[in-house]
């Protein structure tokens, strides 16, 4: 069975992998920033409580995002297998999931870390242009990731979950390397 978590900087390519392999694989992509982004265009209570965060590049505070990871997780067709793509963004997030995943006697969840320069992930996210894709919302974004995400990098290593690829590679080459890792992992 197949769990996975995505981690990366922005514009890293989490997203489009995540869903390209969760389609291969016929397991669900559970991307937070995605439920958050309908949430908000549906002008939900999630949807209005986290839309000056998203707007802004900072993160939704954790009872929000941890709530609606926990309800999904719990949906029959997660069940068999996921891809958590942005979700846990910090270390309170990944304590919250572990316990989660104990909790409902899930284990074996590794973690992918795409990794890709700043100045490459500014460029691509610039060319997409996302209402959070501003020049000045995607610096800001970089320094939420650099200082509450990056430290997830060494709390999975040293629970040997972690498995590098580098994402300043063609969108192939990058989803060949995966599927060279799930396959290896299985
Ligand atoms: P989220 O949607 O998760 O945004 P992000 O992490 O900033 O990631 P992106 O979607 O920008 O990039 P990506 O790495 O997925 O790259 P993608 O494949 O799209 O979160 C948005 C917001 O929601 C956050 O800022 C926060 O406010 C909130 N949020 C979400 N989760 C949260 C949490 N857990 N806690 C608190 N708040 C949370 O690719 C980007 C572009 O590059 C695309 O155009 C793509 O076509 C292109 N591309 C991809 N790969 C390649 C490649 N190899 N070569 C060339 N181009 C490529």
């Amino acid at each position: 069975m197949t769990r996975l978590i995505f981690l990366g900087p922005p514009g890293s390519g989490k997203g489009t992998q995540a869903q390209t392999l969760a389609l291969h694989l016929n397991i669900p992509h559970i991307s937070t920033g995605e439920i958050l982004r309908q949430a908000m265009k549906e002008q939900t209570p999630l949807g209005i409580k986290a839309q000056s965060y998203v707007d802004s590049g900072e993160l939704v505070p954790d009872e929000l995002v941890q709530d609606l990871v926990q309800e999904r997780l719990n949906q029959p067709d997660a069940q068999s297998g996921w891809i958590l793509d942005g979700f846990p963004r910090k270390v309170t997030q990944a304590v919250f999931l572990e316990e989660l995943l104990k909790e409902t006697h899930q284990s074996g969840e590794k973690v992918v870390n795409l990794d890709a320069p700043d100045e490459v992930v500014v460029t691509r996210l610039l060319a997409r242009g996302r209402k959070d894709d501003s020049e000045e919302i995607i610096r800001r974004r970089l320094e939420v990731y650099r200082t509450e995400t990056a430290p997830l990098i060494d709390y999975y290593r040293d629970r040997h979950r972690l498995l590098t690829v580098n994402g300043d590679q063609t969108q192939e080459e990058v989803t060949t390397e995966l599927h060279k890792i799930v396959a290896s992992e299985s």
